[in-house]
């Protein structure tokens, strides 16, 4: 494990305001907070539980990335046409949907991504074509079917699907829009972050009626937007600090590696059952964030996480290895380094199981 320490200053910006969000998802059908919990771990003791199984009706927490980047990007091409900013129930209106239907964005996904890309757009009246790897179920595709996007196979691993999206995107005209950032690529991932900021702002109310702050969060990431996301704004907006665990798979760690190496670096490793983790390469906002901001690293086994995935379907809260990984450091952690008197978890289940 390996703390990152909280002065080095950052090179890529990310200024989010979780209101943006907030406001404009109110506009979308199923937005409502997602469900904090509580369950008993193995041991017996409190877990408290985000529980994003059910966000929006997509499945996980992405959905708050995805739609709401497709909207602010529907929102700035109107306006460099010379239109004015436009409102939330502006973006709803028939006139911009006809404009937004000559528009098509086009990303890689794991799953998740995708369908929040494919929910944008079919909400405010754009396309989408996603790019999947032939490892992503098959449940995955027909639910990006269903959400009337274009799917294709392009490869056998993530980023061979990504770089088939940034053809696609070249060759096409269509907007790329990834969840990772890499140089002279930022402002759509920092759009999908800003949207996850809403977890975190929604948890920071929570936390401020109930006054029961978690001492430990632990956050899994692939490319590391959401953990990114999440940890800027308890660094920044929290009254009361938790310790913040980075979760990733064995097979890929890309993020401890960067921070070891002291940039993004690149994580070689076999195919995980995290398949959403499984991203060898970091988002270089995510980094520069988790590497200034006071993290500890962890990563899990394939093992753990399906162990931790069975305890939490058990306990009511069906998900994947992904959507448990949180909770399978917090399990590894107590077993292997011990526990403080005040230890008080908070795990985020990214996804259900369908
Ligand atoms: C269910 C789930 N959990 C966690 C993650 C990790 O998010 P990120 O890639 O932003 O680190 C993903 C990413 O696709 C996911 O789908």
């Amino acid at each position: 494990m390996r703390t990152t320490n909280q002065s080095d200053s950052p090179r890529v910006s990310f200024s989010p305001d979780p209101q943006r969000p907030l406001q404009l998802l109110q506009a979308c059908p199923f937005h409502a907070p997602s469900p904090l919990a509580e369950i008993k771990d193995p041991s017996g003791r409190i877990v408290l539980i985000k529980d994003e199984t059910t966000r929006m009706g997509l499945g996980s927490f992405k959905a708050l990335g995805g739609v709401y980047a497709v909207a602010v990007m529907i929102g700035e091409a109107m306006s460099k046409l010379g239109k004015n900013a436009i409102t939330v129930q502006e973006l709803l209106a028939p006139d911009t949907r006809t404009f937004a239907s000559s528009m098509t964005f086009v990303c890689a996904s794991a799953g998740n991504h995708g369908l929040a890309v494919a929910a944008g757009a079919q909400i405010f009246g754009a396309k989408a074509r996603i790019h999947l790897s032939n490892k992503v179920p098959p449940e995955f595709i027909s639910r990006l079917q269903a959400k009337h996007a274009e799917t294709v196979i392009s490869g056998n691993t993530y980023e061979e699907s990504l770089k088939a999206a940034l053809q696609d995107a070249e060759n096409t005209g269509a907007i790329l829009l990834a969840d990772g950032a890499w140089p002279g690529y930022t402002h759509p991932p920092s759009l999908v972050m800003e949207g996850y900021t809403v977890i975190a702002e929604e948890l920071r109310r929570a936390f401020i009626v109930n006054k029961s702050w978690p001492s430990d969060i632990y956050l899994q990431a692939g490319v590391g937007s959401l953990a990114g996301a999440i940890t800027h704004m308890i660094r920044t907006t929290w009254p009361v600090q938790p310790r913040i665990h980075i979760v990733e798979p064995q097979a890929a760690p890309c993020l401890q590696k960067s921070y070891a190496a002291g940039h993004p670096v690149r994580a070689e490793g076999p195919v995980s059952n995290m398949g959403r983790l499984d991203c060898k390469e970091p988002s270089i906002i995510a980094y520069e964030i988790l590497a200034r901001s006071g993290v500890e690293f962890i990563t899990i086994s394939d093992h753990e996480a399906s162990n931790a995935a069975d305890h939490l379907t058990i306990n009511g809260l069906p998900t994947t290895p992904s959507g448990a990984a949180g909770y399978a450091a917090m399990i590894k952690q107590q077993a292997t380094s011990g526990i403080s008197a005040d230890f008080r978890p908070l795990i985020i289940v990214t996804e259900t199981n369908i």
